[in-house]
């Protein structure tokens, strides 16, 4: 079959990497895509957020089935549109999307079905919301409604970085995402993330993983999109994940599926665990990036079979076969991310590397350039390894990092630290 993915960042390379080892996959396009990309797969300039356009080109080029990577053509309704048109689509509806694009639908979802989650109050207006913050006191979260790109959330430690955090919303530091805010509850804990595949009825875990969002080693400095990750996430042990669907992610299935807007795709739930009891900290409607490039790398060819049935309503006959296997994932950003950066430097080296079924290099942010890879973005390599022990795994990807010669880049010396 022809298979369409949209996005251009290392979360959809490793799966354009898992996706082509499958034989069922006859031509492989990406839009708009990356060099890494362009190596595996057919790549072209699409705007991803117009449906239209997209479904278009679907129907130029044959497209059996399109796998939406990121979430902004998702909040835009694009599944809708190709599902109108009869594309086989994996990604939720716009409806169903709302669970990232609104925390307080989220928040709402939460209480209709009893799932445990940090108590809130919404606000519109900033008195109301400081005098709350006084009532509450710190440590307190406030949280943008809206999709802030990951930045409109601020833990705050003292009820004075909460009041300041107000007056930022609703003085527009987030657009229209401030124009409602949500203040939650401090919850303590570990923090790990939940991929499971839903087809608006049944449900299949997908895997489990732990991500790295602050900038520099020993998890200091400013918040990123995510800096390494690696799967398994010891916090998610069996029992914990048992609860986590029962208590959490299967009664907001069913939830969304009552209201008539079912929820078909991977859902990323973001959960803090404490003495074994997962409370849900944010809902995203995508895989995780970096999250995903560990879990394409322990899944491999098998991850177009499960998105296909999840696509096609037929979960219920699906399994997943786990190998007792660990993978890593470290993040070359360039020099200044999250702040502002130099584009364009010479990244050399990559072509030393030689990828295997236990070692890649995703891209995300690079072009090429007359035979040169470029860095093009802030996050812009992801060197993924896999191992029998997480160890083995963590040891494999900092020795390819050895070879790449970038010093217009950096990254964190310190993934999986917590778990090892
Ligand atoms: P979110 O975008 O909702 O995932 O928030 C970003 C990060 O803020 C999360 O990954 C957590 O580390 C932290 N966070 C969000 N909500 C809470 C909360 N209620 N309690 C503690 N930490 C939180
Ligand atoms: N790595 C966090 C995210 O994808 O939201």
């Amino acid at each position: 079959m022809n298979i369409l993915i949209l996005g251009s960042g290392g979360r959809e390379h490793s799966l354009a990497w898992a996706i082509k080892q499958n034989p069922k996959c006859d031509l492989l396009i990406c839009a708009p895509g990356n060099a890494g990309m362009a190596e595996i797969a057919d790549c072209c300039a699409l705007d991803i957020n117009d449906g239209e356009a997209v479904a278009a080109f679907c129907a130029e080029n044959a497209v059996d089935f399109v796998v939406v990577g990121p979430e902004a053509p998702l909040a835009a309704g694009v599944a809708d549109v190709l599902l109108g048109m009869g594309v086989l689509t994996f990604g939720p509806s716009q409806a169903a999307a709302e669970l990232e694009a609104s925390k307080a639908f989220t928040k709402e979802i939460c209480d209709a079905c009893d799932a445990p989650t940090a108590a809130y109050a919404r606000f519109t207006a900033p008195e109301p919301a400081k005098d709350y913050i006084r009532a509450q006191g710190a440590p307190i979260v406030v949280k943008a409604d809206g999709l802030a790109a990951g930045k409109g959330v601020i833990v705050a430690m003292s009820e004075a970085e909460a009041l300041a955090a107000i007056d930022d919303m609703f003085d527009g530091a987030f657009g229209d995402a401030g124009a409602e805010v949500v203040i939650e509850e401090f919850m303590e804990g570990e923090e790990a993330s939940f991929f499971i595949l839903t087809d608006g009825t049944s449900v299949l875990p997908m895997g489990t993983a732990q991500d790295h969002k602050r900038a520099y080693d020993g998890d200091e400095g400013p918040n990123t999109g995510g800096m390494g990750a690696y799967s398994p996430a010891p916090a998610l042990n069996d029992v914990v994940m048992q609860k986590a669907l029962d208590e959490i992610v299967q009664p907001t299935v069913d939830e969304l599926a009552k209201r008539g807007t079912p929820y078909q795709g991977v859902l990323y739930a973001g959960l803090m665990i404490k003495d074994g009891q997962p409370r849900l900290v944010e809902y995203n409607v995508r895989f995780g990036d970096p999250e995903c490039q560990v879990l394409m790398m322990r899944l491999g060819a098998q991850a177009l079979d499960v998105m296909l049935a999840c696509a096609k309503g037929e979960l219920d006959q699906t399994q997943l076969n786990w190998a007792d296997d660990h993978a890593l994932t470290v993040v070359l950003a360039a020099r200044g991310y999250p702040g502002a950066y130099e584009k364009g430097t010479n990244i050399k080296g990559l072509k030393g590397i030689a990828g295997t079924t236990d070692l890649q290099v995703f891209h995300a942010g690079t072009a090429s350039d007359d035979g040169k890879t470029l860095a093009t973005g802030g996050r812009v390599l992801n060197v993924t390894a896999r191992g029998a022990t997480l160890q083995e795994a963590r040891d494999r990807a900092y020795g390819a990092i050895e070879q790449i010669d970038w010093p217009g880049g950096f990254h964190r010396k310190d993934i999986g630290w917590r778990a090892l």
